[in-house]
């Protein structure tokens, strides 16, 4: 087993930390506390190929493997993991969902533009009340030949105001279960949708999140992503590689948390010497620095098994699952070393704590990944 970088996987990683240091260090408390999209940093990410990392240049993509967009992701969400959730939904709801199973036609239409950041996608799945149980979906598109008619409502979108793509699953055919759902691709200013209210959150306040309506909005038939009653499958395989760019993402914040706890130790004297000369700072830091080693390589397994070709169902809800969890005992520990330091905003722990909370929630809570894990387990 290999666990050496390649020289192109360490270029990238040192392209997204230099990114992360210059670009979205300046500013990010601000716009934690105002709520302000990055627009300006998201459009040079596009420039840079941080928004189509995995995608077939044909189609305007970067062709790079999943670990480096993990490394990415770890260097851009250890700084402001608010610029980083535009990043993995982009990556890996929107454009993988198009590349791996849109028409060649779709494809030319919006993957190109959306592998190079030129606009923006989102992936709409949640609803009021179907988020874990996906199969509950209260969105219907109903078949009218050559079009579906969208009526529902989506909750909790990411870049709901930003994006341009909306991928939508939706209800057709409800005594189908799952299987009369389909995935459907709406543009943004389709008659009947709304872009409703943006949503005031705990953390990853920099995103752009919001609630949608459709109303008989007409979606022409060659907008449907893959066969009739594709959608839900459609949606699981998406979410299963989105959970590598949530897992990053919350490693990433656990180290930034523990890069910033680590370098104040070092600095903060009491009782005569550094704090990180005591024995209660000092496991506190190894305990964080195994835990991220652990999470990381769990992302990187993941990661090869996606690249590799290998099913990736079970060890990317690990990687998730045992991210998250980190990322929030991490950050709550950073914040702890800090001490009334971390409790205000010019430390940025208390942010990264903030931030690190949404790992556990969104694309799957870490009980749905407990659930993908164990059925993994027991159906063998
Ligand atoms: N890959 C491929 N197929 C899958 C799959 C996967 N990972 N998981 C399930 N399926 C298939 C099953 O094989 C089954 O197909 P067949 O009937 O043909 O055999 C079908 O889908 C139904 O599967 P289940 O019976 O297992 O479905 P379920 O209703 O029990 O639900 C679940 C399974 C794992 C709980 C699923 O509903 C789930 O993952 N829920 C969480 C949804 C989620 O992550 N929501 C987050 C919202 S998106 C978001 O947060 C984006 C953002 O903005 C950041």
């Amino acid at each position: 087993m290999d666990f050496n970088l390649t020289e192109e996987q360490i270029m990238i990683r040192d392209a997204a930390r230099d990114f992360a240091q210059t670009e979205l260090l300046p500013g990010v408390i601000d716009r934690d506390e105002n709520q302000k999209f990055p627009h300006e940093q998201i459009k040079k990410m596009g420039e840079l190929g941080f928004l189509g990392m995995m995608v077939d240049p044909k189609y305007g993509g970067g062709g790079m493997d999943a670990v480096s967009y993990v490394l990415a992701m770890e260097e851009i969400s250890k700084i402001d993991a608010s610029a980083s959730v535009v990043m993995s939904v982009n990556n890996s709801l929107v454009c993988w969902g198009l590349e791996a199973f849109g028409t060649e036609e779709q494809k030319q239409k919006y993957l190109t533009k959306l592998a190079t950041g030129e606009i923006i996608g989102a992936f709409c799945l949640s609803e009021p009340e179907a988020g874990s149980d996906a199969t509950s979906q209260k969105t219907t598109a109903i078949d009218k030949g050559d079009h579906y008619l969208v009526n529902g409502t989506k909750n909790w979108i990411t870049n709901g105001g930003t994006a341009s793509v909306y991928l939508v699953i939706a209800q057709t055919d409800a005594d189908k279960g799952h299987r009369g759902i389909n995935a459907l691709i709406i543009e943004k200013g389709a008659e009947g949708f709304v872009v409703g209210k943006k949503e005031n959150k705990l953390g990853i306040r920099g995103s752009d999140t919001h609630s949608l309506m459709f109303t008989d909005v007409k979606v022409p038939k060659e907008n449907r992503i893959g066969e009739d009653g594709f959608g839900f499958k459609f949606a699981m395989k998406t979410l299963t590689g989105g959970r590598i760019g949530i897992a990053s993402q919350a490693l990433g914040i656990a180290s930034g948390a523990y890069e910033l706890a680590l370098q104040y130790s070092k600095e903060r004297k009491s009782f005569g010497k550094a704090i990180s000369e005591h024995q209660a700072i000092a496991f506190k830091l190894a305990d964080m620095a195994t835990e991220i080693e652990c999470a990381r390589l769990l992302c990187f397994k993941a990661a090869s098994d996606k690249d590799n070709g290998n099913d990736y169902t079970q060890s990317s809800a690990m990687a998730k699952l045992y991210a998250a969890e980190m990322a929030m005992r991490t950050t709550v520990e950073a914040v702890q070393i800090h001490g009334g330091y971390g409790f205000v905003k010019e430390y940025h722990v208390e942010r990264l704590m903030r931030d690190a909370k949404i790992t556990q929630i969104y694309e799957g809570t870490s009980e749905i990944q407990k659930i993908v894990i164990s059925r993994g387990i027991l159906r063998g």
